[in-house]
């Protein structure tokens, strides 16, 4: 799109509600997780919310038996049963993470369900550290899904925002929003995120945990600061360390069809792909 269709098309502006859910989910306590969330959800209205990654199990497991015994196939296990009653009671579309099991395999995954019952898989794709004894390899490629208003957005996991080919492929596939559940430990991601928003000029809505779980020798402290950030790279929301909180925004979806950054920088046409 040239800047004047583009300015042209911002009239027609496409507000949405979006919002993430941050809490701490208790290790292995699926109902009690599902009762916790219900109950956040119930207290706020919106028209996409994400959900953190592994939020109804925890994520600190121990050995891949435990981690096979969470796991849920789809589209029958509790979380997907829980999701798809949140999203057609509320009208929303909805983004959170399970343990996927397919047949001997287990995923890291994450589900997009739709108001109208609808649902997709998204596969964890970089695992982290000890992840990689736990989960299997994914392998299928980046796509975008659609939204009932026409928006597009993209799903990464957690540890997925160190890799920016992920994002980049998403934006390039036409994600206008990113979907970002997760469960860091690491002190970068949040301000990293902004870069990631500038350099896509997406938005980019990141649902972390809170807490600390041990278990055994495995310890892991989460940062919690979910947030939500503009294509221009400004902080549109961001939660504390440790709060338990819906956070909802408006926004213009619109805003994430504009690539450029003046009229004479379009931040893909202008990328040197004959360099690298
Ligand atoms: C992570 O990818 N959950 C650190």
């Amino acid at each position: 799109m040239n800047a004047p269709t583009y300015l042209k098309r911002m009239k027609y502006c496409r507000n949405m509600k979006v919002g993430f859910l941050q809490f701490n989910p208790a290790f292995g306590k699926v109902d009690e997780n599902l009762k916790k969330v219900k109950a956040l959800i119930n207290a706020s209205t919106c028209d996409l919310l994400v959900l953190p990654e592994l939020f109804t199990t925890g994520y600190t497991f121990k050995t891949k038996t435990e981690v096979t015994k969470f796991g849920e196939s789809v589209p029958n296990g509790k979380t997907a049963k829980f999701l798809k009653r949140i999203s057609t009671e509320k009208k929303m579309s909805i983004v959170g993470g399970f343990v996927e099991r397919d047949g001997k395999k287990v995923y890291n995954s994450s589900f997009l369900f739709l108001e109208n019952g609808r649902h997709y898989v998204y596969r964890k794709k970089h695992l982290y550290r000890y992840e990689k004894r736990l989960f299997d390899t994914a392998y299928e490629p980046y796509r975008v899904f659609l939204l009932k208003n026409g928006v597009k957005v993209g799903l990464i996991i957690c540890f997925d925002w160190l890799f920016p080919e992920a994002i980049r492929r998403l934006a390039l596939l036409g994600a206008q929003i990113i979907c970002h559940p997760a469960n860091l430990v690491m002190s970068y991601c949040q301000d990293a995120m902004i870069t990631r928003a500038l350099e896509n000029r997406v938005f980019i809505i990141t649902a972390n945990r809170t807490g600390t779980e041990k278990r055994g020798r495995f310890e892991n402290r989460f940062t919690g600061m979910s947030q939500i950030i503009s294509p221009e790279g400004r902080i549109l929301l961001r939660a504390g360390e440790d709060n338990e909180i819906v956070s909802v925004v408006t926004i213009n979806t619109v805003a994430a069809l504009n690539k450029f950054l003046n009229p004479l920088n379009n931040i893909f046409k202008d990328r040197r792909k004959d360099l690298y």
